[in-house]
């Protein structure tokens, strides 16, 4: 065992009482196929990854790649008293048997700190997402994704990690002043949680211009895809669409652009390995929009069912807090990373409906009537 290995085993011993199923073994990864071996890129095998936000929809998709990339993966889950990984308790077990899971509280530098300590490449997505619990709960987010991220930043810089991948929204734009969105589109914090996303993003950036914290920060457009809880618009439709007899939602005209997880999950792994990303802001999204009515027509059609659409006033947003549009400019992420999206928004649904209606049990509505 190395002395780095050494460090790790030590660490996570001694925080066994918090982290009560991780095994003593500190790092594992997943054999790959004697087949694809050649084809991984060579840099995941040797790296240690700390990934925050592991047990949430993005966080369990990229946990899974970069195990199959043969990365050591530490995954960072919300502690809760029920010893619950989140969504990571949906991967294959030969998955699960090579993540270091640690449970914990973003709020706690002392946590993050050992958390990060013997990592080299940390991604940083864990954070409350909500916007209409950030109605309830603006505090709740400011402590949880702005103080969160200054421990992670701390944490990193302490650490002297090789690499940070900050996570941000699209929401952090508002409503678009003009479209498709550049980076350099202006900020404006619509809701606490883009309030509190924008703080973030700045907190990672004065990291990386007062300290030379090598940060990276990617901006995702609407994600959507298998696992995804019925928080989110197109699992609520979809949910619906399957049990009940008519799709109640809030409006239906603002415009999104909705990337598949898949798709996104690529552009964090080449957000990681691109030297240039250092400093950086990349929109992640198709540059293709649609309107919340006309998605849910799509997925209407792509389930072959005929509902009434209704929309209900306790749905929408705040006036002042609805963003009208959201419409990614991707071309700096295509012209840096080499990054593209694969997925067409009907392969991304259909692979989602597929998902919701083997999985009726994760989700609140009535049985599904497939
Ligand atoms: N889903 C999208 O459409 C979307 C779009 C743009 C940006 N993002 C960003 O991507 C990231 C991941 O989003 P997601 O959709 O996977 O959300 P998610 O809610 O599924 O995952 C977030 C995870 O963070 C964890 N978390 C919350 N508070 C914590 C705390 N105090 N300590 C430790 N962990 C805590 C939650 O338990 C959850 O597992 C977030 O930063 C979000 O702002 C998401």
């Amino acid at each position: 065992m190395g002395p780095q290995l050494l460090t790790a085993f030590l660490v996570i011993y001694s925080m066994e009482p918090m982290k009560q199923q991780s095994t003593l073994q500190p790092f594992r990864t997943l054999a790959a196929p004697a087949s694809s071996r050649s084809t991984l890129p060579w840099c995941w095998r040797s790296q240690r990854v700390l990934l925050t936000g592991a047990g949430g929809f993005i966080g369990c998709h990229l946990a899974e790649h970069l195990v199959r990339a043969g990365a050591h993966v530490k995954a960072l889950v919300h502690y809760n008293s029920r010893n619950d990984w989140g969504l990571l308790e949906c991967l294959p077990d030969d998955i699960k048997a090579c993540l270091d899971v640690l449970s914990g509280d973003l709020t706690d530098i002392t946590f993050v700190g050992q958390a990060v300590r013997d990592c080299q490449i940390v991604f940083h997505l864990g954070a409350l997402i909500a916007i209409p619990y950030s109605y309830r709960s603006p505090r709740h987010f400011m402590d949880t994704n702005v103080m969160g991220t200054l421990n992670v930043m701390q944490a990193c810089l302490d650490a002297q990690v090789s690499k940070v991948i900050h996570t941000s929204t699209s929401e952090t734009y508002g409503s678009a002043r003009y479209t498709p969105m550049d980076e350099a589109h202006p900020l404006h914090g619509q809701s606490p949680y883009a309030a509190s996303k924008i703080a973030a993003d700045k907190v990672a950036e004065s990291f990386y211009c007062s300290f030379e914290l090598p940060v990276a920060t990617i901006r995702p457009f609407n994600v959507f895809g298998p696992r995804q809880s019925a928080r989110a618009v197109i699992p609520t439709i979809i949910s619906q669409a399957l049990a009940e007899e008519t799709i109640r939602l809030g409006s239906l005209n603002p415009i999104r652009d909705f990337t598949f997880v898949e798709d996104t999950v690529n552009a964090f792994l080449k957000v990681a390995e691109s030297s240039q990303s250092i400093g950086e802001v990349f929109n992640i999204g198709t540059g293709h929009g649609i309107t919340i009515g006309e998605v849910t027509e799509m997925i209407l059609d792509l389930c072959g069912r005929q509902k009434n659409i209704v929309v209900e006033e306790e749905r929408r947003r705040p006036t002042h807090s609805e963003v009208n549009a959201l419409l990614c400019n991707n071309v700096k992420a295509k012209a840096i990373l080499g990054w593209e999206p694969q997925y067409s928004l009907t392969q991304g649904l259909q692979r989602t409906i597929d998902y919701i209606a083997q999985h009726p049990y994760r989700y609140k509505t009535g049985t599904f009537n497939i």
